[in-house]
């Protein structure tokens, strides 16, 4: 069975519809309708395109046939008062003297949770939207005063008129320091934005954002930034269902946001920031960040690179009369004091640039003598 006509089967049995855009498919005794979505109108039937209703206006669910005029559109959305009714001729016959209800948006973040059914005024906003609190309840003559909730503090609408206490959470992405207090000197939850890379839901009580990052440290009154556990390296996530974080491998320890492994001879400390040498008695140098090895000090020759843990005296004092260099191995690289190692001043250019300049000083010093 080719394509066109799987396509065809499925059409005669109905599984799918072939409604333009913003309809859905109805099946009335035996035969199949688009009728317009919710929010649209337009006679499919005659082969019109669903048009969107007017600003602040909407009709129907298309269960209910929102064909044919834009006086389908006669509900308000929610926050709008309904200024006029749609008006709608039912003999269809004077479709081109149709209209939308006239929705006009609530002010000053007041609100009407429904959607408002009659024709009105603006006392049909008699809720605050939510993150305003409300100073006065809906008149006669004027809609509910709503103010916006201060600094990052919020609710989810109010119907009532109070004090600043109304704004008892805290908006996305900031967290609650303290709780809101009623009465005189009432005021609103405290909240504080959340720091770089972590987030919260309008939270309702005290406490702190969450990282994006799983591997993060969580934030507390005591870790105020989004950092990588202890033995993670990496940078955090700067956004939600990403992690930067990994974990370092065995013997490794964290050095800027990679892990490291740790020298030879070397164990891994238990907050991971460094490692400490296996034999850390006398002869030996204390790891460091720096150089992440094991090795002897100055005049002493050894290999505290193959120290296992608990081992002493890897590292031995060179003989008498004798030196050596930091990381020295063997006995035989101790050098006697008269062998001189040779001149790191070997650039024959700097040099002779340092003879001319000695020089210039010992001519300038005789000048400087005689005159
Ligand atoms: C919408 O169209 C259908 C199918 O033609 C019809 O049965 C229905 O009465 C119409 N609805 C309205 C409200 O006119
Ligand atoms: C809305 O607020 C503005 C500015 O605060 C004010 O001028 C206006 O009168 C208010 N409107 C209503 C309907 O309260
Ligand atoms: C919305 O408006 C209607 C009509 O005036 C009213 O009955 C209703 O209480 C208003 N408020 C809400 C929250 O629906
Ligand atoms: C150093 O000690 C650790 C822990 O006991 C061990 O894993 C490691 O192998 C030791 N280093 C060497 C070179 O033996
Ligand atoms: C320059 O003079 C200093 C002392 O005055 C001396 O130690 C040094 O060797 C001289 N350098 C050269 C290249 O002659």
């Amino acid at each position: 069975m080719n394509k066109k006509s799987l396509f065809s089967a499925l059409l005669f049995l109905g599984l799918i519809s072939c409604c333009i855009d913003n309809s859905t498919s109805y099946n009335i005794k035996g035969q199949d309708y688009c009728f317009c979505n919710q929010g649209y109108y337009g006679n499919t039937q005659a082969g019109q395109t669903c048009q969107q209703c007017p600003q602040g206006t909407t009709s129907n669910p298309a269960e209910q046939h929102n064909n044919y005029s834009i006086g389908f559109c006669s509900n308000c959305l929610q926050n709008y008062y309904k200024k006029s009714l749609a008006v709608q001729d039912d003999t269809r016959r004077f479709l081109q003297t149709d209209s939308a209800a006239v929705c006009i948006q609530c002010p000053n973040g007041s609100g009407n949770a429904s959607g408002p059914i009659p024709a009105g005024d603006e006392t049909q906003c008699n809720t605050c939207q939510p993150n305003y609190y409300m100073t006065a309840a809906v008149s006669k003559i004027q809609a509910a005063q709503c103010s916006p909730c201060p600094s990052g503090s919020g609710n989810k609408g109010v119907n009532s008129a109070g004090d600043l206490s109304l704004c008892n959470q805290c908006q996305d992405n900031f967290y609650m320091t303290a709780t809101a207090t009623s009465g005189k000197g009432a005021s609103s939850a405290q909240c504080s934005p959340c720091p770089p890379n972590s987030y919260s839901t309008a939270p309702t009580s005290v406490g702190f954002c969450t990282c994006f990052d799983s591997n993060a440290i969580p934030l507390s009154s005591t870790q105020a930034t989004c950092a990588c556990l202890s033995g993670f390296a990496g940078n955090v996530a700067t956004a939600k269902g990403q992690s930067g974080c990994q974990k370092c491998g065995l013997n490794q320890f964290v050095s800027g946001n990679t892990c490291v492994t740790c020298a030879d001879g070397s164990t891994v400390n238990k907050d991971f920031t460094g490692c400490t040498c296996n034999d850390s008695s006398d002869g030996t140098m204390p790891w460091s960040s720096k150089t992440n090895s094991c090795q002897c000090k100055e005049n002493y020759y050894g290999t505290p690179d193959k120290a296992t843990q608990g081992q002493q005296g890897s590292c031995k004092q060179c003989p008498t009369g004798t030196s050596s260099k930091v990381g020295t191995k063997t006995s035989d690289q101790c050098t006697s004091a008269s062998q001189k190692p040779p001149s790191d001043n070997t650039n024959p250019a700097s040099q002779s640039f340092s003879e001319i300049i000695n020089i210039s000083l010992l001519i300038s010093l005789v000048l400087t003598v005689f005159f």
